[in-house]
């Protein structure tokens, strides 16, 4: 059930600056799941996330460079569930997913399963800026990647030994296609840049113990991630079946575009439909009119969010 004191944020009142959230997945943390420690490296890791991206929006750059900074660092930090310490899949492999979509134009990159990309989100980018296509899957992908230019890694790189021993925990219960139990997530970023540009950018590791080649909502452009100047910007985290099902990104953009709602409310009409299919996790916004906001389901998100007149916030639980 949506919690509307303390699972959203709202902030609006644009004046001409410029905005950033961000996202590092949402699911069962609590507290008593997660240590001090754990708690402390979140919260610096998701300031450090904040910081590179505002350092750029700051200084009049664009919301697409922002939402690739911030998404790069997130990638790179071994507690998100992307890039580096991304979750493994059921033959214990690496397959990582992420899409980018520029609000100015609605172009859009999209990759899936690539596994010696060090950062995917850069690959995204690429196939956005780069290629004439929207989204490139595993081998070929990685090509491109290669043909780029763009860093390539040993697939061990990504691999750490916590995600390691989840993957062991799962493989010994012996159950269920995918391990729904979604504490680690998904990173995102969404930004309004100075000029009124909106970007999206988001990267996942997917689910452990994943098979089959399943992708999620994260590269699916509409679903995980939307960005459209007119209306909105969207990062999605969470189980990502339901989040395809629904169009999670898009159906938040078309109903403050075509029926006027703010992002919030918007937002939460889609988070609730998401709650009555059954699906987990939630969603960062913001928008032409300096919406920073964020909507989820689950017991906490780990979220940030920084704006040209708004100091750095960055939270854990649903209750604060
Ligand atoms: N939201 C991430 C996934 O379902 O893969």
């Amino acid at each position: 059930m949506l919690n509307p004191d303390s699972a959203t944020g709202h902030e609006t009142n644009r004046e001409g600056g410029w905005r950033l959230v961000i996202h590092g997945g949402a699911g069962t943390m609590s507290r008593d799941r997660i240590t001090p420690e754990q708690d402390r490296e979140i919260r610096v890791a998701l300031g450090r996330a904040l910081d590179a991206g505002s350092a750029i929006l700051s200084k009049g750059g664009s919301a697409l460079d922002a939402v690739t900074e911030s998404v790069k660092v997130l990638e790179d930090d071994p507690n998100f569930n992307a890039g580096r310490g991304s979750v493994l899949t059921y033959d214990g492999e690496i397959e990582l997913d992420a899409s980018i979509m520029d609000g100015r134009t609605r172009s859009a990159g999209a990759v899936a399963g690539v596994s010696t990309t060090k950062n995917p989100v850069l690959l995204a980018r690429r196939v956005m800026e780069a290629s004439p296509h929207v989204f490139l899957g595993r081998k070929g992908a990685d090509r491109f990647a290669m043909e780029q230019g763009l860093e390539q890694v040993d697939p061990s790189y990504f691999e750490t030994p916590e995600r390691r021993r989840q993957w062991q925990e799962f493989r010994a219960r012996k159950v269920g296609y995918f391990d729904v139990d979604m504490k680690y997530g998904t990173v995102g970023a969404v930004a309004l840049d100075k000029e009124g540009h909106v970007a999206a950018a988001t990267s996942t590791g997917g689910l452990t113990g994943k098979r089959w080649g399943r992708i999620g909502d994260s590269p699916v452009i509409g679903a995980g991630t939307y960005a459209d100047d007119r209306a909105c910007a969207i990062s999605a985290t969470g189980a990502g079946e339901y989040f395809i099902r629904l169009g999670v990104a898009h159906e938040i953009c078309a109903r403050a575009r075509l029926k006027g709602e703010s992002l919030q409310k918007a937002a939460d009409m889609v988070i609730a439909e998401l709650t009555e299919i059954g699906g987990i996790g939630g969603v960062i916004a913001t928008g032409p009119q300096g919406e920073m906001i964020w909507s989820f389901n689950a017991p906490g998100m780990y979220r940030g969010r920084i704006g040209s007149s708004q100091p750095k916030q960055v939270a854990i639980f649903g209750d604060e």
